[in-house]
């Protein structure tokens, strides 16, 4: 019919000031979204960090949100609001693309990478102990199950998006286990799909010829556990730069969250001098995972023509532009 509910965690410091920005953005190119604010502040529950009733209701509801910043809580016993959240809703992809922006100069050009990352085990199992004083042990969790399903969404995806290889990123040599696992699935779940080329390459490889030349990766989708998806996530956001210009989405299949992976930023919280364009970006995917590929065209494009003139940007790109002017621009070229 039209008509959408989203869940929008506006999230900490910066985060409701990008929040406008976005919801400015979205009335301006009339996406047919009504926006449900929730409240995500962390309790403790039976010892477990999780989140108000309201807000786990809103997203099942919803099926998607969109979510800012959230600051980690140091307090002890609380986990990451981040991780808890892709947990919660068993959020197991996280889809990490990243395109070069025109007009922001970097040693590269033409950077277009997808990364896909296993979100709920791996290193962030959380399983951890001290066996005796001195000694630890935190366990890399690693299931069929869980390296199955991330790996099809990748070959899914490798063929939805015109990006027709998929490359396993991992260290099997060393953690010959848990990463032998999820390249044994990876060679099965390829058989699956006749028509993606697939091959694998080791980690520390990757890092060496990614940081030399990206583009050859353009054409490849790139999947890989959990903690390598952290780190050569930022390093791919690095190449084109930063976590500003990056989106991010959690996928699962009930319910998805799109979110800007950049933090807080308290320093500069309420002053107007925040970049909105990664909470943007995230929120263009979300409309393409929607199905609202019009509006999310037309944003991007406008978004991106708006970086390219280079007139109105923020601080962090060398401008000195206001949060709301950024975003003006990009309204006036809708
Ligand atoms: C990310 C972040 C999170 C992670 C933190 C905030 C828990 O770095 O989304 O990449 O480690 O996954
Ligand atoms: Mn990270």
């Amino acid at each position: 019919d039209g008509n959408y509910t989203v869940t929008l965690i506006e999230g900490d410091g910066i985060g409701p000031e990008i929040s406008q920005s976005v919801k400015d953005i979205f009335a301006a190119a009339k996406v047919p979204i009504k926006w449900e604010p929730v409240d995500v502040t962390p309790i403790l529950k039976d010892g477990r960090t999780t989140i108000p009733d309201e807000a786990i209701k809103s997203v099942q509801k919803n099926y998607v949100a969109l979510k800012g910043p959230l600051a980690t809580p140091v307090g002890k016993g609380h986990v990451s609001l981040n991780l808890t959240l892709r947990r919660t809703f068993n959020l197991f992809a996280n889809l990490r693309p990243c395109r070069s922006v025109a007009g922001y100069k970097t040693p590269y050009d033409n950077v277009d990478t997808v990364l896909i990352r296993e979100n709920t085990e791996g290193e962030y199992s959380g399983i951890e102990h001290v066996v005796v004083d001195g000694v630890v042990q935190s366990i890399k969790l690693i299931t069929r199950e869980a390296s199955e399903r991330v790996l099809r969404f990748a070959f899914q995806h490798a063929q939805s998006s015109g990006k027709k290889k998929v490359r396993v990123v991992h260290k099997a040599t060393i953690m010959k286990m848990s990463d032998g696992l999820f390249l044994n699935t990876a060679r099965d779940v390829a058989k699956e799909f006749p028509d993606v080329e697939f091959d694998a390459e080791l980690l520390d490889n990757t890092c060496l010829k990614m940081v030399t030349d990206p583009t050859p990766y353009n054409d490849k989708v790139l999947v890989m556990p959990n903690l390598y998806g952290d780190i050569l996530s930022d390093m791919c956001a690095g190449l084109i730069g930063g976590l500003g210009l990056t989106p991010s989405g959690n996928i699962g299949d009930e319910c998805s969250i799109f979110e800007a992976v950049h933090g807080s930023a308290p320093d500069i919280a309420g002053k107007g001098l925040a970049n909105p364009t990664a909470l943007l970006l995230s929120s263009i995917m979300m409309l393409q995972h929607m199905g609202l590929n019009e509006h999310a065209e037309r944003i991007q494009k406008a978004a991106f023509d708006t970086l390219a003139e280079g007139k109105t940007l923020t601080g962090d790109l060398g401008g000195t532009a206001k949060t709301h002017e950024y975003a003006g621009a990009i309204i006036k070229r809708l």
